[in-house]
């Protein structure tokens, strides 16, 4: 398999802020292999960030709390691997940068060694904050991501929207500032109502990406899984299905089955040949070695 070379220039910090500018949506989406990075990079999208979701979607965990920094940094690795245009987030995993600023900084850098990834996003306000600011500072760009975040929801009362009451509201916006403050390069909001995204879209100053917080932000994420119909769990309401890739890799491993247990598969096409010389003599060889011992130094 061949990776296409792309021309286009590589996503940066200040193109992203540009786009924010010139009032161009940011393209975000989700990878977690190096497959999924190859068609992130080939549809050009501006941004990939290998989610925390790809504890649900690729590894099976019920929800994204107990996927490791380890087992992230390896997917982060593999999508590094496939692409080369957009800008690549790594997702910090719940328990990676709670405890302290230094925790925080080590695991961050981790996501920038060991996998390449370009920056790092992290969730919540509170706390997190800090967090943001002190890794901002240690020379690492962060994205925020503030509404509903899905490592805290059981402590937001389960996956569900978030900002529906005017206090609730104003804790988004602060968030959201404060992360604006701390330096982030970006912030996604999740699953707030799309009138709080536009009382909040004025005082941003960076990049804010929704994922069912309504067309006000400057652009969109949805987990690839759920875009293209491979994730087969329950699906947000924020969720537009624009493929059903799952339903397609099904028929084609029945079929693949099927061939297989009537034999339609292999067919001649499928492989290789030897020239009719090379067959005759592996003939007289094996007549050889039925015969008595073959010493002619060749060891079948
Ligand atoms: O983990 C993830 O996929 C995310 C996006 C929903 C932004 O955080």
């Amino acid at each position: 398999m061949s990776t296409r070379p792309t021309q286009r220039p590589a996503i940066t910090l200040t193109k992203l802020a540009e786009k924010k500018a010139l009032g161009e949506p940011i393209a975000m989406v989700t990878a977690y292999d190096y497959p999924s990075a190859q068609v992130a990079e080939e549809a050009g999208v501006d941004i990939v960030l290998v989610g925390d979701s790809g504890a649900m979607t690729v590894l099976g965990y019920p929800s994204t709390v107990p996927v490791t920094l380890d087992e992230l940094l390896m997917l982060a690795a593999a999508v590094r691997r496939g692409l080369s245009t957009p800008l690549l987030v790594g997702d910090m995993p719940f328990g990676s940068y709670e405890v302290s600023n230094e925790q925080a900084i080590a695991n961050a850098q981790r996501f920038i060694k060991e996998a390449g990834c370009d920056a790092v996003k992290l969730e919540r306000g509170g706390t997190s904050i800090e967090r943001a600011r002190a890794i901002v500072a240690a020379g690492i760009p962060v994205m925020g991501h503030v509404g509903l975040t899905p490592q805290t929801a059981t402590a937001l009362g389960g996956y569900r929207s978030q900002g529906r009451t005017a206090e609730r509201g104003l804790e988004v916006m602060h968030d959201a500032i404060g992360l604006e403050e701390a330096g982030c390069f970006g912030v996604v909001f999740e699953a707030i109502p799309a009138a709080l995204t536009e009382l909040i879209m004025p005082r941003m100053h960076i990049p804010v990406i929704g994922i069912g917080a309504g067309s006000a932000t400057d652009g969109q994420v949805l987990v690839f899984h759920d875009l293209l119909g491979i994730y087969d769990g329950h699906a947000a309401r924020f969720v537009k299905r624009y493929a059903n890739v799952r339903e397609a890799m099904v028929e084609g491993v029945k079929a693949f089955a099927e061939d297989v247990r009537t034999r339609r598969y292999p067919e001649p096409d499928h492989g290789y040949t030897i020239a009719p010389d090379e067959l005759e003599r592996l003939h007289e060889l094996m007549r050889e070695m039925r015969g008595e011992p073959f010493t002619g130094g060749l060891s079948l």
